[in-house]
């Protein structure tokens, strides 16, 4: 099936048609700026614009920045923080005239990687760490997602992870690529202590950029970089849709 995803980030909203069996891109990928502030309202409204230069129909994924509980965020980092407690679901379905699925961004694009990037066919325990404005996270178990980990606030230095290893931060402090990943290696490190992951997966925005820092990463499990890249979210938002309707669609017991 084809179904439209959207990535929501604190820097661009991204959206595309996906084929949900193969993982591909059906026609144009779309980037459009994130409204400065990051208000509800602005994006929502960003979104759905977005959804309409698509076209196509049916339910749409959306994946956003900060962890979901019965379409709602629970908390927010990246854009305004009024996005709390909003019933971000009905209000973006009401925009778009959509039936919406929401996931958390870094899990949509875990579930990407999983199924037909870095961590396909992986089973044990696997994280990925999506490094863009803030640093998400997906942890899986023999495949299985669980979802909303938020381990890009983990604690590190008396500061929250992100806020010292996020390629953002390199951006804005002017940090050379081994100032930043020594900062990253030590973010990597606590996690590891906490989860032992039997393989990592480094996505986000500099994933796109590999030879700049993977080179100088050390970690003690296998750490390897997405391979969908910046599409990962559209496409994880996608297959989150597709993965809802199959399970409604399943004779229940
Ligand atoms: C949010 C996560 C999100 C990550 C990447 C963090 O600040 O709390 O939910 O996945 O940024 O966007």
């Amino acid at each position: 099936m084809t179904v439209v995803g959207v990535d929501v980030g604190g820097t661009g909203i991204k959206a595309g048609l996906v084929d949900t069996d193969t993982g591909a891109l059906v026609g144009e990928r779309i980037r459009v700026l994130t409204p400065e502030g990051g208000a509800p309202e602005a994006v929502i409204a960003e979104i759905a614009r977005v959804v309409g230069m698509l076209g196509a129909d049916g339910p749409i994924g959306v994946g956003l920045p900060g962890p979901l509980s019965a379409g709602r965020l629970m908390m927010m980092a990246n854009l305004d923080p009024s996005w709390i407690g909003l019933f971000a679901q009905e209000m973006i379905a009401t925009a778009t005239g959509r039936e919406v699925i929401l996931v958390n961004d870094a899990d949509a694009a875990g579930l990407a990687e999983m199924r037909f990037g870095a961590g396909a066919g992986c089973h044990g325990v696997v994280l990925m760490l999506t490094l863009g404005t803030g640093i998400g996270s997906a942890l899986f178990v023999d495949g299985h997602l669980v979802p909303n980990t938020e381990f890009g606030h983990i604690e590190v230095r008396g500061k929250d992870g992100e806020d010292r290893a996020a390629p953002s931060v390199r951006e804005r402090k002017g940090l050379s690529w081994a100032a930043w990943v020594e900062r990253l290696n030590e973010y990597i490190d606590h996690i590891d202590k906490l989860v032992w992951p039997d393989r990592i997966i480094l996505g986000g925005g500099v994933s796109k950029n590999p030879e700049k820092f993977m080179p100088m990463v050390r970690a003690r499990p296998p750490i390897v970089t997405a391979t969908l890249q910046n599409n990962a979210g559209i496409v994880g938002s996608a297959l989150r849709v597709a993965e809802t309707l199959s399970s409604r669609s399943a004779p229940q017991p």
